[in-house]
């Protein structure tokens, strides 16, 4: 049976914490779901992390379409969050509910995650009407970067922190079961946590925060271009990889690679007919 968001909030009830990664291919979803992540975030960070755009402004509907049925394919226990793209959601409610919709039905998504506070609730209370659990995500809005200047900590100041911690409880009153914190403050995230009876996920956002995300890339040490300093790095797997390539490719020089052992060998018979056969 897949994790439910009843699940994930009794989790916060009994203060067990929350680990959620991304994933966005069949192969990683798979390796995360068997590891035991109960929830997995389609995010639009692939945008960054595997299709190479400087920002996660570009990324399009049919992208997550795409990433978020290879996830649905490998994951078969997590509950996956879909995560809306740029201005997705922004224009209109039947825009927010069409595109959150596919997400659900053609992605196979049981949730979707959107960014922003006060400004998406009236969104929000729709798709949760309809039937769509919705995470919220506040702080540093990634797809806001350019009206934030930058990918910055936010809320340290006390109009913004103030902001922060209406905007929390404006969506858990629109009905999201869970907020992503993104770079806030330590203290702040503890304040906004214990506001709310849902929980919170932070990245960046300190430990008292009901449960953590990470983009996978980075705790893997995949993605190399920039490693944001939230990140942990559990694995190198990047200089694993260039290691591995490296050997391969020496040892197809030095023709040390293929062996018998990787080559598949016929009757010497029907060998022995063509050669002479011509
Ligand atoms: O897109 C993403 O990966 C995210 C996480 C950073 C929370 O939104």
């Amino acid at each position: 049976m897949r994790v439910t968001i009843t699940e994930i909030k009794e989790m916060r009830q009994r203060k067990e914490k929350i680990p959620m990664l991304t994933a966005y291919d069949y192969v990683t979803a798979k390796i995360v779901d068997e590891a035991g992540v109960p929830l997995i975030l389609v995010g639009d960070s692939l945008g960054m992390v595997m299709l190479g755009y400087e920002s996660t402004i570009p990324v399009t509907m049919e992208e997550m379409m795409h990433h978020t049925k290879a996830v649905v394919r490998g994951a078969k226990k997590a509950l996956i969050v879909g995560d809306m793209p740029f201005m997705t959601y922004h224009i209109s409610v039947s825009d927010a509910l069409y595109n959150a919709s596919r997400f659900i039905q053609e992605g196979g998504a049981q949730a979707v995650k959107l960014e922003g506070g006060e400004v998406v609730a009236e969104k929000i209370r729709r798709l949760v009407d309809c039937g769509i659990p919705v995470v919220g995500h506040i702080g540093l809005t990634p797809q806001s970067v350019h009206q934030l200047g930058g990918f910055k900590v936010r809320g340290k100041a006390v109009d913004e922190a103030k902001k922060f911690l209406n905007d929390a409880v404006v969506l858990e009153e629109a009905g999201v079961f869970a907020i992503v914190l993104e770079c806030t403050p330590a203290p702040l995230s503890r304040l906004i946590t214990e506001r709310l009876a849902i929980p919170t996920i932070g990245i960046g956002a300190g430990p008292d925060c009901d449960g953590q995300v990470q983009v996978i890339s980075d705790i893997l040490g995949l993605y190399t271009d920039f490693v944001p300093r939230h990140a942990k790095q559990y694995a190198r797997l990047a200089e694993e990889i260039k290691n591995a390539v490296s050997s391969y490719i020496s040892e197809v020089k030095s023709q040390s690679f293929p062996t018998a052992t990787q080559s598949y060998s016929m009757d010497e018979d029907v060998i022995k007919q063509l050669q002479t056969e011509g």
